[in-house]
């Protein structure tokens, strides 16, 4: 499991995260959602090794995280896919792919076959440029690169975001595919509260950098919860 606890993060003198504590248990998808600019990737770059914590920690299985470059995150187990996917536009779908070997033993580098079952349109585009791909294919190309890195959880900052409802169902039913076939732990940062609902087994949501509510996906029905999503 990870465990986010007192988390304190900082640009400067602004404050992005104030005492996060969390948990995002393996076999449950665990969603975070909140408005723009409250923290939500600030979280993300906190458990990756993006962005140092100011104070607190980060744990994932009883390892200590804090102050472990995010390629030995990578090799611990943690599988991110960022906001605006971050795909290399110049290398192809098959390079993009294979830019995930990086954490892996060299008797491990290859592409799981799940990732095809899961998005047949990679490989009918493994040739093609990352860049000229979709926006819907490019988000299915960057969870497609976290998965050959093998995670135990997979962390994923908005997957929905700008991206067409076809497309934003194959990431549901792939996500949950992951959560019942694989054990992994999936943390999600999300804006779209239907997309959460459907998928979450426990919910966060934060405002302006801390945790104002938490409980199981059904307590996102509540007034309360309402209240801290609705702009
Ligand atoms: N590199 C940075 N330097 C300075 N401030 C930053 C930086 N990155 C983020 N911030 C600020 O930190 C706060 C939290 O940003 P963050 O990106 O974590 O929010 P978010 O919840 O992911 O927003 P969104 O839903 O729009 O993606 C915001 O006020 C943002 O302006
Ligand atoms: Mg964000």
């Amino acid at each position: 499991m990870l465990t986010v606890e007192k988390a304190n993060l900082h640009y400067g003198a602004a404050q992005a995260l104030r005492g996060i504590s969390l948990k995002a248990e393996m076999g449950k998808i665990t969603c975070v959602l909140g408005r723009n600019g409250v923290g939500k990737s600030s979280l993300l770059r906190a458990v990756t090794g993006q962005h140092p914590l100011s104070s607190g920690s980060v744990s994932f299985n009883g390892v200590a995280l804090n102050g472990m470059a995010p390629y030995s995150r990578a090799k611990q187990g943690i599988g991110y896919v960022p906001q605006g996917r971050e795909i290399f536009p110049l290398l192809t779908v098959k390079e993009n792919l294979e830019s995930g070997y990086a954490p892996l033993k060299r008797a491990e580098r290859s592409i799981p076959d799940d990732i095809f079952s899961l998005f047949p349109v990679l490989q009918t585009m493994l040739g093609r440029r990352g860049g000229d791909l979709s926006g819907g294919q490019q988000q299915q190309l960057a969870i497609g690169r976290a998965l050959v890195t093998r995670p135990k959880i997979l962390v994923l900052d908005e997957p929905t975001e700008g991206i067409q409802p076809s497309i934003i169902k194959d990431i549901g039913r792939a996500i949950k595919y992951l959560r019942d076939s694989t054990g992994m732990a999936i943390l999600l940062v999300e804006q779209y509260l239907d997309f959460c609902r459907e998928l979450a087994d426990h919910v966060y949501i934060m405002d302006r950098g801390e945790i104002v509510h938490e409980g199981p996906a059904e307590t996102l029905d509540t007034p309360e919860a309402r209240r801290h999503l609705t702009v």
